[in-house]
């Protein structure tokens, strides 16, 4: 047998033992992970699957870590880059019902993990509460944007969460508090690993009118600085003290292109994919960019886009 076909039938066994835990999502196969992410680039992925609940999600990662197979949980992709040669291992996208509710109680609201920001903050400003207007426009979900500590408009989702249930790394299903998350500028080390479920998070008492003028002028901001353009946000994280985007545009990179992917003209910090991108394309922007930065100002940019996948 060809090291491919060994392959191949990794998979299909592999596929055959998470059909067999009975649960009720489907299992698929090669999956494109393209239409997936918000970039809109990358290849597919070995097996994809789609929990509809803690439970299911628990037991999938159980099998991938008893058979050492390599999971991934994915959100949006909003903040996603999946390499050319796609994904080998397990896609796990928690969708459906019990992730996506949202419950309300007085200034706290309780939401499972593939809610959307935008729904999220929709839901606040439906009852009045404060201090969610900078979710607005960030194209994530709770779990991705706990994950990454998402943040805009001078605030990150750390600063409104009152509590995180994560499906830990020793496999228990447990509440957390944010300061036993260790999370910092868009990163968190505690959902490197465990998987956030559900969380609380709370605001303050407002009046509509306000949070909704203040959503408004957020939205009108971020469109007249941030481009409109399939990308996944800001790619790198802002050095301390720096813009990076500022930075990038002083050294006159904005409209590089290699391929399909450009850096933005309106802001240095967003690659966007104008068309028929390659994740190999954006890479090497990343790469040139990284240089430019280091040969011209003397400073490492970090990214803060999730690069997954193979060649
Ligand atoms: N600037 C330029 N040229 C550019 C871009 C920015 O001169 O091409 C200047 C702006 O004029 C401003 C300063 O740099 O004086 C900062 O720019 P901006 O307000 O756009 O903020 P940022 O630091 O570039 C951060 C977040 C964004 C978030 C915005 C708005 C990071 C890496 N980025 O960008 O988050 O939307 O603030 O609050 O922290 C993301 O994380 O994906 C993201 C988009």
């Amino acid at each position: 047998m060809t090291a491919e076909k060994i392959q191949q039938t990794k998979i299909d066994e592999f596929a055959g033992r998470l059909k067999a835990l009975g649960e009720n999502f489907a299992v698929k196969l090669n999956e494109p992970m393209a239409p997936r992410t918000t970039f809109g680039v990358g290849g597919n992925a070995d097996i994809f699957v789609e929990p509809s609940n803690e439970d299911e999600l628990a037991a999938i990662v159980r099998l991938c870590r008893e058979d050492n197979v390599k999971y991934y949980i994915i959100g949006r992709g909003s903040n996603l880059l999946v390499k050319d040669g796609g994904i080998r291992g397990v896609v796990i996208h928690p969708c459906g019902e019990w992730f996506e509710r949202i419950v309300v109680n007085g200034v706290e609201i309780d939401c499972g993990a593939a809610v959307r920001l935008k729904a999220l903050a929709g839901e606040a400003l439906k009852h009045s509460i404060s201090g969610f207007e900078f979710l607005e426009g960030i194209p994530g979900t709770v779990g991705g944007a706990l994950r990454m500590n998402a943040g805009a408009m001078g605030m990150e989702i750390f600063q409104v969460v009152k509590q995180i249930k994560v499906l830990d790394s020793d496999g228990e299903v447990r509440w957390i508090f944010p300061q036993e998350a260790g999370f910092k500028y868009r990163g968190c080390e505690r959902l490197k690993v465990a998987i956030a479920l559900e969380a609380k998070f709370s605001g303050r008492c407002g009046e509509k009118e306000k949070i909704a003028k203040q959503m408004e002028e957020f939205a009108v901001k971020r469109r007249a600085t941030q481009p409109q353009w399939r990308s996944a946000g800001c790619v790198f994280k802002n050095p301390a003290g720096y813009s990076a985007g500022k930075l990038i545009d002083e050294l006159g990179l904005k409209g590089k292109k290699v391929g399909g992917a450009m850096v933005s003209e309106e802001h240095g910090n967003f690659i966007i994919n104008v068309g028929g991108a390659k994740a190999a394309d954006i890479i090497e922007l990343i790469k040139i960019i990284k240089n430019e930065v280091r040969t011209g100002r003397g400073i490492e940019l970090d990214t803060e886009v999730e690069i997954i996948g193979e060649d």
